[in-house]
């Protein structure tokens, strides 16, 4: 009885391996395209945008060790091209004004409500939590129109 479960066992770790082994194989992007249009902020303010958002929301990903390993590769590679998509600090200036006033307003409205950064970036990124100092920088401006 023992013995037949440490076969399967020792099977159930076989397959595991070979797949984990499998899907490092799979492409994924990790690229860091051209910046084209970036933001012009204060220093206080970009330095905030920088330090919190940039992995995703610019084309100046830092990516990690870990966004070499698969499924986290997958699963950061995914955030950063959504993150991307929603909101990019690198091509900015390429945004029609009305974008960017909505941006603004989505940027205050999630800071505010503590979605952005995400809770699970901020387990490996604690440098990227905001004070409610740097929350009150970036309402300040946004609040602006970014003049
Ligand atoms: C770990 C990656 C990551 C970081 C860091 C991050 N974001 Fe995001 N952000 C995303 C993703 C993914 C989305 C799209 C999905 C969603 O809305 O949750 C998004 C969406 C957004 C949106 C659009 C939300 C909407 O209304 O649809 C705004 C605005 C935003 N982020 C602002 C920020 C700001 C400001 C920071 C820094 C203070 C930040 N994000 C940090 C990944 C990130």
């Amino acid at each position: 009885m023992y013995a037949k479960i440490a076969v399967y066992l020792k099977i159930i770790t076989a397959v595991l391996i070979v797949a984990f082994i499998g899907i490092q194989f799979i492409p994924v992007e990790r690229s860091n395209p051209p910046v084209t249009g970036e933001i012009d902020a204060p220093p206080r303010v970009k330095e905030i945008f920088m330090r919190s958002c940039y992995d995703c929301h610019s084309n100046e990903t830092v990516w990690p060790w870990y966004s070499y390993i698969a499924p986290a590769s997958w699963l950061l590679a995914d955030d950063v091209a959504e993150g991307r998509d929603e909101l990019n600090f690198s091509e900015w200036k390429g945004y029609e004004e009305k974008r960017k006033l909505k941006k603004f307003k989505e940027i205050r409205e999630e800071v505010e409500e503590g979605e952005m950064p995400q809770w699970y970036y901020l387990l490996l990124h604690g440098d990227a939590t905001l004070t409610d100092a740097d929350k009150q920088a970036l309402f300040d401006w946004t609040a602006t129109g970014g003049k």
